[in-house]
């Protein structure tokens, strides 16, 4: 039995926010040293940045980088990672038990993003630091000089500001592992107060604040409603987050892609509760700040630097169902384009990432490659799609197409990815395009042996994508065969 996608010129959702496709860097584990800034690496350039790395994240086209936590950010005061870099701390961070040098701070991450054309988004510190502190650090980016914090960032070499535009209202603060957790009213007076100062000091910048970080913790929801009805018109986006977790049932987690969508409804429908009930014209987006697969490196042996510099702290090592599942947390931010405007993938390098560096070597690990296939197709507007076909019961989400699928129309090109979460059955799929496109301009496919398939710096190609060809179109109709547990993204004109 085939199954039936059907797409529409007039059934469009929304377009596409390119900052959806952003990433997110943390001062944890090897991340920062040894992912990103290595100065004895054979691959450092004159900034002590890896070119290799910096190439292969490149290649992904990430548009905004979130920085320098999570967890970090909690406990980070900025200003011990500026000035010459032989006079900034060597600190003890609280969140990962590790040994911070702060040889990498603010004034090279937003060169860094310079380079990369990334726009910076940056954490403030709501759990250990102050909303004067955050309100300094903006002054510090943003004002051109004259007055002290814009002054310093002259004297430290950077003579033009950066215009830092999205600032986090600090991070996961519903968290009891957080630094500095408190309930949720006294998190929105922190909040409210630190978007206040911040936006005193450059009244163009965006807050993201503080939204559930899990849909486990008993607070989920009420949280959120808390929040965004004290913080008010300050919040313009709120942040969500999201680990995907296979648990042993490799039907069940193809599944949970289900919960995504559920997930962003479920906070979606909040923030226009609190709007309604506000009378606010102003509507509050989503920013997914923290997404991606994580559940082999959790417990404290990979969580927990032991006081160590540059420790190998979560180093998930990724196969092809969790590259199957990031495919998915793309395909429902594409859904959901009208609510879901940012979304950061946590994170780029070494730490749960797609690239893992040993020594000088650089290995692209199987989640890559989605992201890679997503890369140069992402323009547009999100279109309605309608999947009928075969499908599985599922105990949390009900029927589950096989197929999970989401498309990008451009009025010229239409770019569509599909998941095929069947295990051991090829998916036929009839592509209903009503007079969109007339032939297949690139296609790829991600595939392997084997659900558990993975790539290691031993055998680099386990997984990766490979050029589709079982693609047939007539009469504005596709046929195509996806293999089982794979992954296809195919450009039509
Ligand atoms: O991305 C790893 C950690 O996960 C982040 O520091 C934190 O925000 C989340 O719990």
């Amino acid at each position: 039995e085939s199954t039936h996608i059907t797409l529409h010129p007039d059934f469009s959702i929304s377009p596409v926010d390119p900052r959806i496709f952003g990433g997110f860097l943390e001062h944890l584990g090897r991340a920062v040293y040894q992912g990103i800034y290595q100065p004895d690496s054979r691959h450092a350039d004159e900034n002590g940045f890896r070119s290799d790395v910096l190439q292969a994240l490149k290649a992904l086209r990430l548009t905004t980088m979130r920085y320098p936590g999570g967890n970090f950010s909690s406990g980070y005061h900025w200003m011990d990672g500026i000035g010459p870099k032989d006079q900034r701390p060597t600190l003890n961070d609280l969140a990962w038990a590790s040994i911070e040098p702060n040889q990498f701070g603010t004034d090279e991450f937003l060169k860094l993003c310079r380079l990369m054309n990334w726009e910076p988004m940056l954490a403030c510190n709501l759990g250990t630091g102050t909303p004067e502190e955050a309100r300094n650090w903006v002054e510090y980016c943003n004002l051109p000089g004259g007055t002290k914090f814009a002054n310093l960032r002259v004297r430290n070499g950077s003579v033009d500001p950066s215009r830092v535009n999205l600032w986090c209202l600090g991070n996961e603060m519903d968290g009891p592992w957080q630094l500095g957790h408190v309930p949720a009213g006294q998190y929105a007076l922190r909040a409210q107060q630190a978007a206040k100062m911040m936006k005193d000091a450059d009244p163009d910048i965006k807050f993201t604040v503080c939204g559930s970080c899990t849909v486990d913790l008993p607070t989920y929801l009420e949280w959120d409603k808390e929040v965004l009805d004290y913080v008010g018109d300050y919040a313009d986006y709120i942040s969500l987050h999201r680990y995907a977790v296979n648990r042993g049932n490799l039907p069940d987690y193809l599944a949970s892609i289900a919960g995504i969508d559920r997930q962003i409804e479920e906070v979606d429908a909040v923030c226009r509760f609190i709007q309604a009930k506000r009378k606010s014209h102003k509507r509050t987006y989503l920013s997914f700040d923290e997404w991606n697969v994580w559940y082999r490196t959790t417990g404290p042996e990979f969580t927990n630097g032991r006081g160590k510099f540059a420790a190998h702290l979560l180093e998930e090592e990724f196969d092809l169902s969790d590259a199957l599942v990031v495919a998915g947390f793309l395909n429902s931010f594409i859904r959901h384009a009208d609510s879901v405007k940012m979304a950061s993938l946590a994170q780029v390098v070494n730490a749960i990432a797609p690239i893992l560096t040993r020594g000088d070597d650089l290995l692209l690990q199987s989640t890559y490659y989605p992201l890679l296939m997503f890369a140069n197709r992402r323009d547009g507007l999100a279109m309605q799609m309608r999947i009928s076909g075969p499908n599985y019961p599922n105990d949390i989400y009900g029927n589950i197409n096989y197929l999970d699928g989401s498309a990008i129309w451009n009025e010229s090109t239409l770019h569509l990815f599909l998941i095929n979460r069947s295990l051991n059955e090829m998916s036929d799929a009839i592509v209903d395009f009503n007079a969109m496109i007339q032939s297949v301009e690139s296609a790829e496919v991600l595939t392997a042996r084997q659900a558990t398939s993975a790539n290691s710096f031993e055998n680099p190609n386990e997984v990766c994508a490979r050029s589709f060809d079982s693609i047939k179109v007539k009469n504005g109709r596709a046929e195509l065969t996806l293999p089982p547990l794979s992954f296809a993204a195919i450009t039509f004109q």
